[in-house]
């Protein structure tokens, strides 16, 4: 078989670990082909294709971005898309299926694909770590690891000045980057969209803090909410598709809690610096093996099924229960780090 690889939406650690363990597998255990599309749905609707022979995979695993480039690209826009201009591409460049590897816009172009006959599966991929089936995506350990590097670094600059710290961080419309990075860094508070936390809270965690000669660490994630706002925070407005490019609510919670505590506070927004340079070792591993499992799933012709992590097993699950809505932070996740704030 020629299989087609291509990587979309933004852009992830462990995406070359996936290409990695895919082209191995594939060529050494069943003797496949692979070639890459560029830049996502892009690539395959242009037929903007390269080959993928075992030599242009070495290395790989350590890389950060990909090395087939990406875009937001929906497989359904412009005058090649939708299933019947895509099937002609395909045939044209001889390639006997796509593994999509992509969050949730991916896959959904994904999933209505191979409804229309494709042969498409998927890897599921987000530093958010917010898709439904699968226990952990790759990028979501590393991401956690830079927050916590870059936090570690905000405490000590903070403590020595006697100053409040906010660190923004991303994870769209879920809370799991900021709450395993401010668990991890031993924030004092720690502001996820599935919880709405008054800003007197805040204040008071922060003055508690404060008051005890500590320098208090806030982490706030993208997507969270203050009150009285009615919306997310999208400083820099919205892209083609409407979706709001979030970011700048770190900035909001830093002038109302220096406002309300008298303390001085500063905002860091760490951005895309949580999804660039290597993966950590978990990802390395984590991304091989979807890559590894992915093939297995072509080999058998599985089309409309995407590779996931249940507990340490690799496992099968169709596109639609990746699809099933975010997978937010429980209750029970918040109550348990609480405990740990203000004081
Ligand atoms: O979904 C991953 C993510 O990094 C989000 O956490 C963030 O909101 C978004 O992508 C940023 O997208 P872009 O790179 O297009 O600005």
């Amino acid at each position: 078989m020629k299989i087609g690889l291509m990587t979309s939406g933004g852009d992830c650690p462990g995406l070359n670990a996936v290409i990695r363990g895919a082209v191995l597998h594939g060529i050494k255990t069943y003797g496949h082909e692979f070639v890459g599309f560029r830049d996502g749905w892009r690539g395959v609707l242009e037929g903007d294709v390269v080959d993928l022979p075992r030599t242009r995979v070495r290395g790989l695993a350590r890389e950060g971005g990909t090395i087939l480039g990406t875009s937001r690209t929906n497989p359904y826009d412009g005058p090649n898309g939708g299933p019947e201009r895509i099937a002609v591409t395909l045939e044209r460049h001889h390639v006997d299926a796509v593994v999509a590897i992509g969050g949730e816009g991916t896959l959904a172009g994904a999933k209505r694909l191979a409804e229309a006959g494709l042969p498409v599966v998927g890897v599921p991929k987000t530093i958010d770590n917010d898709l439904q089936a699968t226990d952990y995506t790759f990028g979501f350990d590393t991401a956690v690891q830079i927050a916590t590097d870059a936090m570690d670094r905000l405490r000590t600059t903070g403590e020595s000045h006697h100053r409040a710290m906010v660190a923004e961080v991303m994870g769209r419309h879920v809370g799991w980057i900021a709450l395993h990075s401010g668990m991890s860094a031993g924030a004092h508070a720690v502001l996820i969209p599935e919880q709405q936390v008054p800003m007197d809270q805040v204040a008071e965690w922060v003055t508690e803090v404060h008051e005890r000669g500590r320098s208090p660490l806030v982490v706030v994630a993208e997507g969270f909410i203050p009150e009285g706002i009615d919306e997310v925070v999208a400083g820099r407005g919205t892209e083609a598709s409407g979706r709001p490019r979030l970011g700048g609510v770190g900035e909001y919670v830093t002038e109302r809690l220096e406002a309300m505590t008298g303390i001085e506070t500063r905002n860091t927004i760490l951005g895309h610096i949580q999804r660039g340079g290597a993966p950590t070792g978990f990802d390395r591993v984590l991304a091989t093996r979807f890559g590894l499992s992915v093939v297995d799933l072509v080999h058998e012709k599985q089309w409309g099924k995407m590779v996931a992590i249940r507990g340490t097993d690799m496992v099968r699950v169709p596109f639609d229960e990746a699809l099933s809505g975010l997978k937010t932070v429980p209750q029970h996740r918040w109550d348990e780090a609480k405990v740990l704030f203000g004081r």
